[in-house]
């Protein structure tokens, strides 16, 4: 049996089309609010397979999704390479910034291997997992992750990591590739404990200009596609960067990624036209989740008349926020799956 998610992936149309939603196992359910507070803190979650496991299975339980996430974070990966890592509640994760002397003296040997919490979590869910539903992995794209370790916490812009990448150059490219090593190796355990397919998340490309894309975001992505290809040719990969605007195009054919995930700005027309290219995958702006009633209605419908006709799996154009309310959450479910 081909899980529906995969088949989308190598180009077939499926309709209605697979549904899972970005950051679906998380604050928004009131089931994961109580597991968190057993777990004591977030890292607990993620480094403890009992608990990463059950939230995983959170909202597959609830909402019969097509595919689950992997329950982690993006960030565990600065924090095996010796990074402190907090997360405080309202305040999103909080680091030590790294200086360019910490880069140079990074040691990536062997990172991979301390999160065999990660890939423990893994090899249970596919037990666990309907037989039917797709299980993903993932990574942060190293971008996106360098940029949390340079500011020490989320900015709306990320200006840190930008002028941090124009004044030290080589100390950036130096962890801009650590960071692309320990990831690629990251990726390729995930998919071996039995991961379906591996999500990229780059969620900070659209901040950057043209060649800064190129550096930054494709020339590390590239690497991570090329490396796990090397052992598993034929690994399904979708990529997500995250604004990209025009340059999406770029983004599929140069890193070679199977699908884009397509933010809520992506106009209709431009996503035909990458649709063309390959499978994509979005793009409903969270905030109509939240709104519910007509303003989600058209969201859904919108997309499903653009994109319904070729290869799409439903998602948001970002993660489901934690005020989202789960009525809408099934709203938006039967109104894509009345579709058929
Ligand atoms: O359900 C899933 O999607 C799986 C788990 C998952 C989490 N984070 C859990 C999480 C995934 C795939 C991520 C990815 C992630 N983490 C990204 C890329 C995707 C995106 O949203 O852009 C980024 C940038 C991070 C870093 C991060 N982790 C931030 C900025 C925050 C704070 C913001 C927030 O939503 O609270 C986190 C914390 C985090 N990661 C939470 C969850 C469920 C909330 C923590 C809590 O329970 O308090």
């Amino acid at each position: 049996m081909k899980r529906k998610v995969l088949k989308v992936i190598d180009g077939e149309t499926v309709f209605p089309p697979p549904i899972w939603m970005m950051r679906q196992a998380g604050r928004h359910l009131p089931e994961y609010r109580a597991t968190r507070k057993n777990a004591g803190g977030f890292l607990d979650l993620c480094y403890s397979p009992d608990f990463a496991v059950e939230v995983t299975l959170q909202p597959i339980r609830r909402y019969g999704f097509d595919a689950a996430i992997l329950f982690s974070d993006i960030l565990v990966v600065p924090h095996v390479l010796g990074r402190d890592l907090r997360f405080e509640e309202g305040r999103g994760p909080l680091m030590t910034p790294i200086t360019t002397q910490e880069i140079n003296d990074l040691e990536i040997n062997g990172a991979a291997l301390k999160l065999e919490a990660v890939y423990e979590t893994v090899r249970r869910l596919r037990k666990e997992l309907p037989e039917e539903t797709t299980l993903l992995g993932f990574c942060g794209a190293p971008w996106t992750v360098a940029t949390y370790m340079i500011a020490g916490h989320g900015t709306p812009d990320q200006a840190p990591a930008r002028l941090f990448a124009y004044q030290h150059p080589e100390a950036f490219e130096k962890l801009l590739m650590d960071l692309a090593e320990v990831s690629a190796e990251y990726l390729i355990r995930q998919y071996e404990a039995g991961a379906d397919a591996l999500q990229i998340f780059d969620s900070w490309s659209g901040v950057l200009d043209e060649d800064c894309f190129e550096r930054f975001c494709i020339k590390p992505v590239r690497y991570i596609v090329d490396k796990v290809r090397a052992v598993h040719p034929e690994a399904r990969i979708i990529g997500f960067p995250k604004g990209a605007g025009t340059l999406y195009t770029d983004y599929r054919e140069k890193t070679g990624v199977n699908m884009l995930g397509l933010d809520w700005s992506v106009p209709y027309s431009f996503a035909k036209t990458l649709q063309k290219q390959g499978a994509v995958q979005g793009n409903l702006d969270p905030l109509r989740l939240v709104a519910g009633g007509k303003a989600l209605d058209e969201g859904v419908d919108r997309i499903l008349d653009n994109l319904g006709q070729g290869p799409l799996v439903f998602n948001l154009g970002h993660g489901i926020t934690p005020q989202a309310p789960i009525d809408h959450v099934h709203q938006m479910i039967n109104r894509i799956r009345s579709r058929g």
